[in-house]
């Protein structure tokens, strides 16, 4: 095994923020945020108290897919500014103790870059193998791949990674068909060369002080995996090569299964819509358990919950963002800022990684109905423009309001950070609370145990300790509307002292705790 047996240790006081670039702040008035713009935010992001960052692709693109379509990956796209504010954005988020990741579109490029426009053409050439062709644009191939047809003057179908626009790159098939000899397998020339740039991209960036990357669809590499073993190999290999000269560098996977990616090397993995059960039933779904009016459980998300802690411990981390790029924001379907103190109670108290998407610590909304932009379709409502304050466009930028990259939230109450900033009530301030307590506490931190209570047939409240060494504290929250007791036996303590608490009233009665809560509370208390 190549894997490395222990992340970097800064990972277990990680609280990462993620920044969509071109939603978070625009410095030079074109309507689309920038990487100075992240740069002028670095303040904001330091007094929050969160110490990384992973931006979404920022790299020369058509923007078909909001950059996840590269057409040139040593370049940062002129739109958000150029390599050498990046590099800048790196010194200055160190000097405030921030690390940067950055997103890696491993798995496809866009059909304008000039690796695929070179592998179209009829002659064969040096780019030939970059991607996957079948042998006819006429005659099909039986295969259970996207393909795309006539699209090339080369006589031959293309493998889609996503979009159509997203042509696969060929890192080879795990058991490639012996009568289908386009099916390369895993050490024939072209995938090696595909895997060899990979790693000269990889260890470009971070010459030039990125800490890491998010690596997007890390689980589609090698075509017709069964149980992704060889993708698993191929990563090990990349991370070993990697780490080689960079071993501090973070990989974080999107593969949705972290039991599969941290065995390949990866640091940590989420768990979130996709991959293994468990992130929809508890804060997506309509019935989920972090919703005011449901029956929802948080039996299944912890069943899976441990299952991949357990296929992980030691290893690498987990992470439950509290939204991304590609989904519904905690603030959708009527969700108030006290049911969103409640989930961020829950997000930062829990094991492993926390990822706070921008604008979630506000309550920023998700957007229903929005038109498409830039491949977003369902998923643009959650891509707006941040909300500064209640300057023109929040603050956001200073273009003429048809110019910005998406519309604002028109609500006049839109949060903002500067109102919320001066309120000390606030779900920013709350959530900045949060913060602190968790960096100051190494029970609350990535691997401090976690040990879950009344679980079972639990509809409204869920309760958890966390321990480190002597320290010990006991969560609990209610996102249910109505009042929940919880009686807590055999939790020996003297002493119940509330760090951040909402409607939540603590007894001691002999070796038993009893809790009262009211609906839509929270409590975490030091034992
Ligand atoms: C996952 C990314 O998060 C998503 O935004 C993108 O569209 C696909 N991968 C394709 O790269």
């Amino acid at each position: 095994m190549n894997t490395r047996t222990k992340y970097p240790p800064w990972l277990n006081q990680a609280i990462f923020y993620q920044v969509y670039p071109q939603s978070f702040y625009d410095t030079n008035g074109d309507g689309i945020g920038d990487i100075p713009g992240i740069i002028q935010k670095l303040d904001y992001l330091q007094w929050l108290g969160v110490n990384a960052v992973w931006i979404n692709p920022c790299f020369v693109s058509p923007f078909q897919d909001a950059g996840y379509d590269v057409s040139d990956y040593y370049r940062i796209a002129p739109r958000y500014g150029t390599n050498q504010d990046l590099y800048r954005l790196c010194r200055e988020a160190h000097k405030r103790g921030i690390k940067v990741c950055l997103d890696l579109v491993a798995g496809h490029t866009s059909i304008d870059h000039p690796w695929f426009r070179a592998s179209c053409r009829h002659k064969r050439n040096k780019y030939s193998d970059r991607y996957i062709w079948t042998p006819s644009a006429v005659w099909g191939t039986n295969i259970p791949l996207p393909m795309i047809r006539g699209y090339a003057e080369r006589d031959a179908n293309y493998i889609a990674n996503f979009f159509y626009f997203q042509p696969a790159l060929n890192y080879g098939f795990a058991r490639p068909a012996a009568d289908h000899p386009w099916q390369q397998p895993v050490d024939a020339p072209g995938p090696l060369e595909t895997r060899k740039e990979l790693v000269k991209i990889m260890t470009y960036w971070l010459s030039h002080g990125v800490d890491g990357f998010r690596v997007d669809m890390a689980f589609s590499l090698v075509k017709l995996d069964p149980g992704y073993k060889a993708t698993i190999r191929l990563w090990q290999d990349i991370g070993q090569e990697v780490r080689k000269h960079y071993p501090d560098a973070v990989l974080i996977a999107e593969w949705g299964n972290p039991g599969e990616s941290i065995a390949a090397g990866f640091d940590f993995d989420f768990m979130f819509h996709v991959g293994v059960p468990g992130y929809a039933d508890l804060l997506l779904n309509e019935n989920c358990f972090f919703r005011r009016h449901s029956d929802g459980n948080v039996e299944g998300f912890l069943e899976s919950y441990l299952k991949q802690s357990a296929k992980t411990k030691g290893k690498g981390l987990i992470s439950i963002p509290s939204a991304n790029h590609d989904i519904k924001r905690p603030c959708s379907d009527r969700r108030t800022a006290s049911d969103l103190k409640v989930i961020f109670t829950f997000l930062l108290t829990w094991p492993g990684v926390p990822f706070i998407y921008y604008g979630d610590e506000i309550g920023m909304r998700y957007i229903p109905g929005m038109p498409s932009k830039e491949g977003g379709y369902v998923r643009t409502g959650a891509r707006t423009p941040m909300q500064w304050d209640d300057e023109q466009n929040a603050g956001f930028s200073t273009a003429d309001k048809d110019r910005l990259y998406l519309p604002l939230d028109p609500r006049r109450n839109r949060p903002t950070v500067k109102k919320q900033a001066k309120n000390p009530g606030s779900l920013l301030n709350h959530i900045r609370k949060l913060i602190a307590l968790r960096k100051s506490s190494p029970a609350l931190q990535a691997v401090g145990a976690l040990i879950p209570l009344q679980v079972k047939n639990n509809y409204h409240h869920f309760a958890y300790l966390r321990q480190s060494g002597s320290e010990r504290f006991l969560i609990v929250l209610n996102p249910s509307s109505g009042p929940s007791q919880v009686r807590l036996k055999g939790i020996k303590s003297d002493n119940l002292l509330p760090k951040v608490s909402h409607g939540s009233k603590t007894c001691v009665e002999g070796d038993d705790i009893q809790i009262d809560m009211d609906g839509v509370s929270y409590g975490i208390f030091k034992l």
